[in-house]
């Protein structure tokens, strides 16, 4: 697998040019060019890159397959879309996504006040905002105060309570107004088809959203009675995201559509769109065989755009206008998290480790000769041999026959036969060898969080695809584990045999070698966890001009030692002058000595808390950048 899956996870947004990955638009730079011109600037540990012509070529996308497909079956409602804003907050990220989807009336999804002032600030008037999840008094009040701003806001009912904190804050904010406006009314349903994966529970009868059919009976006549029914204008549901099989969206779209149709022919005049929630999943996948959904876009768009179609017509009521808020597939793509290999941590296990003596061991001395004899026609006999040989070998150290240097350098040829026994019979690829992988296995300490930067693969084994920067002409051999730099053993991407990640060979005391997580976009910033008060990485925009050379802008480091003690509410005044008293009055130290503490700890203070570098030879070429 040179090409780490490329093909299937890349959607042609990356291409490999001779032995780095590179940017598969405009002047096609390598993200190893973009990654080291950021570090000369002296920025280390982990980097988060973000791309906003990919989040323009997926709002592009999306909208441009709803328009084939409307096309298609002559669909007379339309197509529109938000941002759900939960998927990512970042200012980074938002103005972005705001910048790029311009042209289209592309809006924002708002859970929480805090989420409903971004998405106040920064959809264009007329663009449409969608309010869920629960709301209180106030939130319900800034709704109103939006849809007064000019905002084409449209508040969502989860409940029948909420819908009489409306009824009474529309009576507060326009009984008395000269020009009453009230906010668009969307009902979230209650489905009986749930979804599939992970977050099936979005749906489904138990699921904590939405009303039931009694429920929306009941919202029907309150409406009517408070001549708010001419607002109710959106069906709403989510079924779930990452949905990795179409055919708990197709049985929901069914049911929704019916729903709107009954409301329609009862009454509910002014109802006209129906809103699917997200769910549109993305292939995570670097391996054949293990896709992650079972559709395409265009499948997913002519089948919501085919069955409102089918049910409309069946029940003669007008084809709703359709709303999409999809957010992982909107955000994903756009962001790469790059992050220095600090250290490989079997690095003992090579040749140069051995301390063979005069004479040693019988069964050391065997074992030299299997590995120096190791050919493809034997490789499986010699492995077998030297798996005994090293049960025995252990054995005698136990009994005290060995000392510490024969056990080593049994550990060494062992590991050593494994991995040439591996490499020349790697086409037979049985079970045996699979799981001899985990053997040898390398452990790549990389500069990164994995609670910060992939809480999914933490919380949820989500896979997200990773390889190198560079030589990628050169197949990788290392059965790889990736070890994080928080003091957690579940900050580990283990080698699995399923899913196997290769990596290079390298003696990082002097070369470097960066991985890059792809995929990164959604949840996992805004889920990210500071365990160990590791914070949010150094970000970056990478855009390109007309002229397709790309700039690095809005630069934002990882936040320093002290403001991150801030952020936790600590006084650093007081902290700063302890250390500081600490350092002044201590009596072991100089006068001299206590400037040059003074100074190195301040300088420390000032930066990130992700590492520069854990070997001591390897501070150079940190230097270098
Ligand atoms: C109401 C609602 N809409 C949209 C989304 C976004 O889903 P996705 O990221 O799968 O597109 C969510 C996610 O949980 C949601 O709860």
């Amino acid at each position: 697998m040179k090409n780490f899956g490329l093909h299937i996870w890349g959607d042609e947004n990356f291409v490999i040019q001779d032995d780095t990955i590179n940017i598969n638009h405009a002047s096609k730079p390598s993200l190893l060019q973009i990654t080291q011109e950021i570090r000369e600037k002296g920025y280390k540990g982990p980097l988060l890159l973000r791309f906003p012509h990919l989040i323009k070529k997926q709002i592009s996308t999306l909208f441009d397959t709803f328009d084939k497909a409307k096309k298609e079956f002559n669909y007379t409602g339309s197509f529109q879309a938000v941002f759900p804003l939960k998927v990512n907050q970042f200012p980074n990220f938002i103005e972005s996504l705001m910048e790029v989807s311009s042209t289209y009336s592309y809006g924002l999804e708002a859970g929480s006040k805090a989420e409903l002032i971004i998405a106040m600030a920064k959809t264009p008037l007329g663009a449409p905002i969608t309010v869920n999840g629960f709301k209180d008094k106030e939130m319900i009040a800034l709704c109103f105060i939006a849809a007064k701003m000019g905002h084409n806001i449209t508040v969502t009912i989860e409940g029948l309570g909420e819908l009489e904190t409306i009824i009474q804050v529309n009576d507060e904010f326009n009984a008395h107004a000269e020009n009453p406006i009230t906010p668009k009314i969307g009902v979230r349903i209650r489905l009986h088809s749930s979804g599939i994966g992970v977050w099936a529970k979005s749906g489904g009868y138990s699921s904590k959203f939405g009303l039931t059919s009694t429920e929306l009976l009941e919202a029907y006549e309150m409406l009517k009675k408070h001549d708010l029914l001419d607002k109710l204008w959106m069906i709403h549901f989510h079924i779930g995201s990452q949905m990795s099989d179409i055919a708990p969206l197709k049985k929901a779209l069914r049911e929704a559509g019916n729903i709107y149709a009954e409301l329609k022919m009862r009454g509910a005049d002014a109802l006209g769109a129906i809103n699917i929630g997200g769910g549109l999943a993305v292939e995570y996948s670097q391996h054949e065989g293990k896709q992650e959904r079972n559709y395409s876009l265009s499948e997913f768009a002519n089948d919501v755009v085919y069955l409102m179609q089918e049910i409309s017509k069946r029940k003669g009521v007008p084809e709703p206008d359709i709303f999409t808020e999809s957010g992982r597939y909107i955000a994903a793509s756009h962001s790469v998290l790059v992050a220095p290999v600090l250290e490989l941590f079997s690095q003992e296990y090579h040749a140069k480790g051995l301390r063979l003596k005069e004479t040693n061991p019988p069964l050391i001395e065997e074992l030299h000769d299997l590995y120096t004899s190791l050919s493809r026609e034997h490789a499986r006999e010699y492995l077998h041999d030297a798996l005994d040989h090293m049960e025995s070998l252990l054995t005698l150290f136990d009994l005290g026959y060995i000392d510490l240097e024969d056990r080593s350098n049994t550990e060494i040829l062992v590991n050593l036969i494994i991995k040439k026994s591996i490499s020349l019979l790697r086409t037979e690829g049985t079970d045996e060898l699979k799981k001899l992988q985990d053997r040898i296995q390398e452990k790549y300490l990389v500069n990164f969080s994995a609670f910060q930067s992939l809480p999914d693969f933490w919380g949820l084994a989500q896979q997200f695809p990773v390889m190198p920067l560079d030589r990628l002409d050169t197949k990788p051999t290392n059965p790889a584990s990736i070890w994080d730099i928080t003091c957690d053993s579940d900050g580990e991407i283990g080698f699995n045999r399923d899913l196997p990640l290769y990596l290079h060979d390298i003696d990082v005391s002097r070369e470097e070698y960066f991985l890059a997580f792809f995929l990164t976009g959604a949840y996992q910033e805004v889920l990210g966890m500071k365990h160990n008060l590791f914070t949010h990485p150094t970000e970056a925009v990478i855009h390109f001009d007309e002229t397709g050379q790309y700039s690095i802008d809005k630069l934002i480091e990882a936040q320093n030692l002290m403001d991150v003690l801030d952020d936790l509410d600590y006084d650093t005044n007081i902290i700063n002058k302890t250390l500081k008293y600490n350092i002044e009055e201590s009596t072991h130290i100089s006068a001299e000595e206590k400037r040059e503490l003074l100074g190195k700890m301040y300088l420390y203070l000032s930066e990130n808390s992700y590492l520069k570098t854990i070997q001591a030879n390897n501070e150079n070429l940190e230097n270098q950048g």
